[in-house]
């Protein structure tokens, strides 16, 4: 099986790919939304006022490392939130504003995977299914993208530790989406320990998307860097990456921020100072507010927990369904009844205009030595971010119509 060696050989990005496949085909109905990843509930009630109050700060140039009050505030919330120290989230040297995370994650590959490993080409592990910008990410950086399966005999996680040990020794860095999207998996502490553990002894970095890690149904996930800090490891081995997209219902404002090792926070903040677009200065300053607020975020996962709880009733009959730990997306088999995501996604959109998204288009074909098949293949994703009641007759018209 072979892999896409260059970005021109990708293939289209996952919503082109689904308009192309729902054209020219009628909805079934009024379109019902629930393939993007877009939240839609309340923004931050004070994010007006925060803007304006700084607006005149879009006559600057916006500091390229963040102006110290965003970095502060991004600090304090890993503090309080995971429990780190203020050794380790010192605001100068461990913590990086992002325009979104995206940015972030393609920009880590570019400023930390070598261009040899051990003498070799580096690899860089994905889980497969994965949010797709890792793969270019890699690709730009001239490593080997290995898309190692997450399906249900893993906890829907990928195994690295089971990759062949000369694979582990060429590895220069490894993504891991935890809670995962699209699967709603989440790495517990032993998990994130192991995977340290693992880093360690092959040399190589972790790149924690932890974006969703605030839309749990109960049970806080953890960071990769409280496993990180309760093992004492070498604080360059995790970059974690952290999205007010998800956290605070804002994805248009485009505000992230990176935290990890002081020499890897540099390297980021090397990269960015030739090539990054920082965050525009007003944008920046109401960022720190919108962090340093607990209260919308709260207000917003007692919706999720309301559209979760939906779920499990709507569709907790239908074979092929399983809650999610976390995140907002339902990541369910179609397989039996449908063969695959593409064939249910058509006949949803044909007989009731709800619109989701193939499970292949997030994922590769395994190859061979990876158990082949592709492990997106037999899903569809949901996305339970539209209104309650919109999302309420959305899983219903599914349960009645792939049911
Ligand atoms: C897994 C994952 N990582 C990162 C992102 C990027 O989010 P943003 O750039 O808005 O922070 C997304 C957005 O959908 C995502 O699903």
């Amino acid at each position: 099986m072979q892999q896409p060696e260059r970005f021109s050989d990708l293939p289209e990005y996952a919503f082109p790919r689904l308009r192309a496949l729902i054209e020219g085909v009628a909805a079934g109905g009024p379109l019902l939304p629930m393939s993007l990843g877009e939240p839609r509930h309340d923004l931050p009630p004070f994010l007006g006022e925060a803007l304006a109050k700084h607006a005149g700060l879009f006559g600057r140039y916006p500091p390229n490392e963040g102006y110290p009050d965003l970095r502060a505030a991004i600090s304090g919330w890993l503090r309080r939130r995971f429990g780190l120290t203020e050794a380790a989230t010192d605001p100068d040297a461990h913590v990086f504003p992002l325009n979104g995370t995206r940015e972030g994650l393609f920009a880590a590959c570019l400023a930390l995977v070598p261009e040899r490993k051990n003498g070799e080409r580096p690899a860089v592990l994905i889980p497969n299914p994965f949010y797709q910008c890792y793969a270019v990410a890699a690709l730009a950086a001239g490593a080997e993208p290995i898309y190692v399966p997450a399906e249900a005999e893993t906890g829907f996680l990928p195994d690295f530790a089971a990759l062949p040990p000369a694979l582990l020794d060429r590895t220069a860095a490894v993504y891991l989406c935890s809670p995962a999207n699209p699967q709603g998996a989440v790495a517990d502490l032993d998990h994130w320990t192991r995977l340290i553990a693992l880093a360690d002894k092959h040399d190589f970095r972790i790149f924690a998307d932890e974006c969703y890690s605030e839309i749990h149904r109960g049970t806080p996930p953890p960071s990769s860097l409280q496993a990180a800090q309760a093992m004492d490891a070498d604080p360059e081995r995790v970059l974690a990456f952290h999205s007010l997209s998800k956290r605070s219902n804002l994805p248009g404002i485009r505000s992230g921020f990176c935290a990890g090792g002081p020499k890897t926070i540099a390297a980021m903040r090397k990269l960015r100072a030739y090539a990054g677009a920082p965050l525009p200065g007003p944008i920046q300053m109401a960022s720190a507010e919108v962090w340093a607020d607990e209260a919308h975020v709260d207000a917003s996962r007692a919706v999720y927990m309301e559209k979760f709880a939906m779920a499990d009733r709507i569709l907790g009959n239908m074979e092929g369904y399983r809650p999610p730990e976390a995140g907002f997306f339902l990541w369910l088999d179609v397989s039996a009844r449908h063969g695959d995501g593409e064939a249910a996604t058509l006949k949803l959109w044909r007989e009731t205009g709800v619109r989701v998204l193939p499970g292949a288009y997030l994922s590769r074909p395994s190859p061979d030595w990876l158990g082949g098949g592709d492990p997106g293949a037999r899903y569809v994703r949901i996305a339970l971010v539209e209104r309650p009641e919109d999302v309420e007759r959305g899983l219903t018209l599914i349960r009645d119509c792939l049911g």
